[in-house]
């Protein structure tokens, strides 16, 4: 009897547990696909506004990201808060940030992977465009904090960036200037998309997602994005 009892309550988790994928039913891959970029879309291979970005920009607005010079104490880079190296996610692990003085801020920081696709930066959305946005941290007394657009330019001239600022605008006659400095940041962001799996299979690669993987897809869109889209 105590066997039995067993048994029945092994059954019957075992059912619940299956329960998920025995009411879904598998979808070819072609139609799954099909729902799944009308739900999403795969992610475009350029950024709005790049079109006038040049390698040389790009280039400029990288190094410049990764350059600690550019705060008051010379001890952060956009890289700090955002961190890219490797293939890590361009945010850190901190709840807060803290700034180059030891300030921390009231924010976690967002990635900067596809910020560019976002129609407005920040939290609260307070910035409009990549260019705005990167002139806030340089300045921001909780952040990099330096003193003006006018130290930014000082410190990349001491620094020899003058030659790399000629490269990206050429034809200007003076082009190392604060407004420079944070459209060459925003053309190096947005070079920062991400390409997974997920994109690649809704773009067509069968091979991309596993079969486990193509499975719960399944299951989470019959059972969870379904029901919602019908209660609307
Ligand atoms: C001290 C840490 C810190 C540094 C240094 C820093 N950031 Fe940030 N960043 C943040 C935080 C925190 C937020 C979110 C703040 C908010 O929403 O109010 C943020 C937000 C952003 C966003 C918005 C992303 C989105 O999806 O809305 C971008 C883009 C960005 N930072 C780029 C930069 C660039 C470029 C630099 C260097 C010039 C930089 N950050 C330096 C902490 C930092």
């Amino acid at each position: 009897m105590k066997q039995n009892n067993a048994n029945f309550i092994t059954t019957a988790l075992i059912c619940v547990a299956l329960l998920p994928a025995a009411t879904s039913y598998a979808l070819p891959d072609a139609q799954l696909r099909d729902l799944s970029n009308r739900l999403f879309g795969p992610l475009p291979d350029t950024m709005p506004g790049s079109g006038q970005d040049t390698a040389a920009l790009a280039s400029l607005g990288q190094q410049l990201f990764f350059e600690k010079g550019l705060s008051a104490n010379e001890t952060q880079s956009c890289n700090t808060c955002h961190d890219l190296t490797g293939s890590k996610s361009g945010t850190e692990p901190l709840s807060v940030s803290q700034g180059a003085l030891g300030l921390t801020g009231t924010r976690n920081s967002l990635t900067v992977w596809n910020a560019g696709f976002q129609f407005l930066q920040f939290w609260d959305g307070r910035a409009d465009s990549l260019e705005e946005q990167a002139k806030s941290p340089l300045l921001a007394h909780h952040e990099m904090a330096l003193s003006s657009g006018l130290e930014a330019e000082r410190v990349l001239r001491e620094r020899g960036y003058t030659p790399a600022f000629e490269a990206a605008f050429p034809n200007q006659g003076d082009p190392v200037t604060f407004d420079n400095a944070a459209r060459a940041l925003a053309a190096f962001q947005r070079t920062l998309i991400t390409a997974d799996r997920f994109d690649r299979w809704q773009k067509g690669d069968d091979n991309a997602l596993s079969a486990k993987e193509k499975r719960g897809w399944n299951v989470l869109y019959q059972q969870v994005v379904t029901p919602a889209i019908m209660a609307r």
